[in-house]
């Protein structure tokens, strides 16, 4: 990975630290290491395991999360405390590709809590990123709450990190406060004015708390970032963080308008997505972009209709592209004939058009009264149909 490479965005995937710090989120350790193995299947370059010094636990997954890495990078997120920045060391030195990810909140908000000057924490950085770089080659560096720091300082402590020895600069909008237009400009400032930025790569790690993340991330790589952190289904803190599956399919989808190009397998989406699902205890929203129950479903009969004539009237994605076997037409009050006659053919009944119009008679009476009709109570309308006939 070199900053040279401009049209490639690297995928820096955290479900398994930001994501898991979602309360109620925790996993087991045969849960992690499964998924940092799908992770690392689906193309993932970065998987941030952990927080090594959190505890026992964290420190064990990361450790053999790094033994058993295959492509990606493995990292592991430190405090701006050298003990911190040992654990972590200790964690990911076994992987092929290390990285040691160190942060401080550099926001007078959270300057306040450690009680240090800007001075002091200045130091502290070029201090932690040091110590750091001569553990490892491959150093993040994050100012925590970056969207509500005050641009000299901002810029000050990219620089002094960056001389440090930092390889990545990674700029959280830890409160998800930032809005796309800023995304693109504060990445875009820091590129334009920071001494060495063109040295490093920049990232983003954006917040969903006013529902932005995604937006937020695609606009800072419009700004120059060539990281984006993410987390499959968006899980994380709070209303969580960019969904994988949300940037990587928008960067697909639209490469008419972002020309970049991601490494992941998108065929494995679904899969990941059901896995995180189900060893989070976090469901997917039904209408949840992507992965969501409802994301290739169409139940109105307009809608049913144009499907059966050409996928690209209502769908701007591929299901297969995602990991699903097909588009979803689901039988219920607002589906229509073509719907009816195309689901019955898959149930291998063959209908002539009076008979389809008996059966649809009594499949809107019956679908008037219950959400979703199912394959066996279309194929019982096909044997009352044909009784009563
Ligand atoms: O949201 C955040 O600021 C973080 C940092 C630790 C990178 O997760
Ligand atoms: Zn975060």
């Amino acid at each position: 990975m070199t900053p040279t490479d401009k049209d490639r965005v690297w995928i820096f995937d955290t479900t398994l630290r930001d994501g898991e710090q979602s309360p109620g989120a925790t996993m087991t350790h045969a849960e992690k290491l499964e998924i940092a193995e799908l992770l690392d299947d689906m193309g993932v370059d970065i998987i941030e395991a952990g927080f090594p010094i959190a505890s026992e636990g964290d420190f064990r997954a990361v450790s053999e999360i790094a033994k058993r890495s295959k492509q990606a990078v493995i990292c592991g997120l430190a405090r701006a405390q050298l003990p911190d920045i040992d654990r972590c060391w200790d964690a990911v030195r076994h992987a092929e590709r290390p990285r040691i990810h160190t942060f401080i909140g550099t926001s007078p908000l959270h300057r306040a809590i450690p009680n240090l000057t800007q001075d002091e924490m200045a130091d502290r950085i070029h201090e932690t990123v040091t110590h750091a770089r001569n553990l490892c080659d491959n150093v993040q560096w994050s100012p925590m709450d970056a969207t509500r720091t005050e641009w000299d300082y901002l810029a000050r402590v990219v620089e002094i990190a960056i001389k440090a020895g930092a390889t990545t600069i990674n700029i959280p909008d830890t409160v998800g406060y930032t809005a796309p237009r800023e995304s693109a400009d504060l990445i875009r400032r820091l590129i334009a004015d920071v001494p060495g930025a063109d040295e490093v790569i920049f990232a983003t790690h954006c917040h969903n708390d006013l529902g932005m993340a995604t937006a937020n991330a695609l606009a800072a790589v419009e700004g120059g970032a060539r990281q984006i952190e993410c987390t499959i289904n968006g899980l994380g803190e709070r209303a969580g963080n960019t969904a994988l599956e949300e940037v990587v399919m928008a960067l697909k989808t639209r490469s008419d308008i972002m020309p970049y190009e991601t490494g992941i397998d998108t065929k494995k989406i679904m899969h990941i997505s059901r896995r995180v699902a189900t060893v989070s205890g976090f469901p997917v929203q039904y209408n949840k972009a992507i992965v969501g129950k409802n994301a290739f479903a169409h139940e109105s009969g307009i809608h049913q209709d144009g499907m059966l004539k050409n996928a690209e009237t209502f769908e701007i994605m591929r299901p297969e592209d995602v990991g699903l076997a097909a588009t979803n037409l689901v039988m219920g009050k607002h589906s229509g004939r073509a719907a009816l006659r195309d689901k019955l053919r898959q149930l291998g009944v063959e209908l002539g058009d009076n008979q389809l119009k008996d059966v649809f008679v009594r499949f809107k009476d019956l679908a008037d009264r219950k959400k979703e009709v199912y394959d066996e109570d279309i194929l019982a309308l096909v044997t009352a149909t044909a009784a009563d006939g």
